[in-house]
């Protein structure tokens, strides 16, 4: 088969944005030097990649099928390129990583201190769900992934490098908020403002609450941590989320931890890439800079007592 690696990727860019036009503005082609390219690369396989129905451009069965190839291959070759970078000794790099919504509170600020430190780096930052982490990791879109626990029956590296507790959190003027030792059944009569299926967080308080016997009175479910933090202090419940997104509420003074009996639940947070994965240099010493530095240079955000919340 004679196939060019150029074809490829016009092939990648039109599977990608099912679209000639936008493809060719994204190569920097005009929209005919695109279609030629698809047209003789179809020729030199002898079978359609893309259908056309009016205006729509859909991928044909086998199109499916050859875009996960050229995927693979084009994963291999951006490999290379570090590689022979590495080889030359040039320090510069490339750092794709996605982490969880939730970690996003603290990743930036470890992504300044690494670049600071380790110079010429292109960051690429996904946030994103632990389902959509898990399929970037299988789909090999990504280096070093930041999540909580990962499945054990994925062939993953994964190493725990930080506590992640999830907190109950009211609003100052909640009756609970001055209680100390609330009992757990306590919980059944407040409505919870919980994360989406697909968090963690979600799957982690879900698992809490059965092991210990407690079903969500009426639980409100919301898709970002901070759209949470607005309900309860809007006064529509309480809500669980993980001590790292409360800096700044709790250092205004506009919620309040509560003192639940067996609480915090205690989470992980692990940095992840596929077995037999080849890391890039930078994604190297990224994974030793995440392992070895971030509890020194984070920290959790301090619980006060609610009596000197105001
Ligand atoms: P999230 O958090 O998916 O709820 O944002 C990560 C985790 O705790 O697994």
């Amino acid at each position: 088969m004679n196939i060019t690696f150029r074809q490829l990727k016009i092939f990648e860019a039109v599977a990608r944005h099912l679209s000639f036009t936008r493809a060719s503005r994204e190569l920097h082609l005009t929209q005919p030097a695109v279609s030629m390219q698809v047209k003789q690369l179809e020729h030199a396989i002898g079978l359609p990649l893309f259908e056309q129905l009016g205006k729509k451009v859909f991928l044909t069965e086998f199109g499916h099928e050859f875009r996960r190839y050229a995927a693979a291959i084009t994963t291999q070759l951006d490999e290379l390129d570090q590689v022979v970078d590495e080889m030359k000794g040039l320090k510069r790099g490339r750092l794709t990583i996605a982490v969880a919504t939730t970690a996003n509170y603290f990743v930036p600020r470890l992504l300044a201190t690494f670049i600071q430190r380790h110079g010429d780096v292109t960051v690429s930052l996904e946030v994103t769900n632990r389902e959509q982490l898990l399929k970037g990791l299988v789909e090999n879109r990504t280096d070093l992934v930041i999540m909580g626990q990962p499945p054990e029956e994925m062939d993953l590296v994964a190493e725990r490098f930080m506590e992640n507790p999830l907190v109950v959190v009211a609003p100052p003027a909640h009756p609970l908020a001055q209680e100390r030792r609330i009992p757990l059944q306590r919980l059944r009569e407040e409505t919870f403002l919980v994360r989406e299926q697909g968090s963690g967080t979600r799957s982690a308080v879900e698992r809490f609450f059965s092991a210990n016997d407690l079903a969500f009175s009426t639980p409100m479910e919301m898709s970002s941590n901070e759209a949470i933090k607005q309900g309860v202090e809007a006064g529509l419940g309480l809500g669980i989320v993980s001590l790292h997104t409360l800096a700044m509420e709790l250092a205004l003074r506009r919620l309040v931890v509560l003192d639940v009996v067996k609480f915090p639940i205690m989470r992980y947070w692990f940095i992840v890439f596929r077995e037999g994965k080849r890391l890039s240099l930078v994604a190297q010493s990224f994974e030793q800079f995440v392992k070895e530095e971030s509890v020194k240079l984070l920290g959790l955000p301090e619980i006060r007592p609610a009596e000197t919340a105001g």
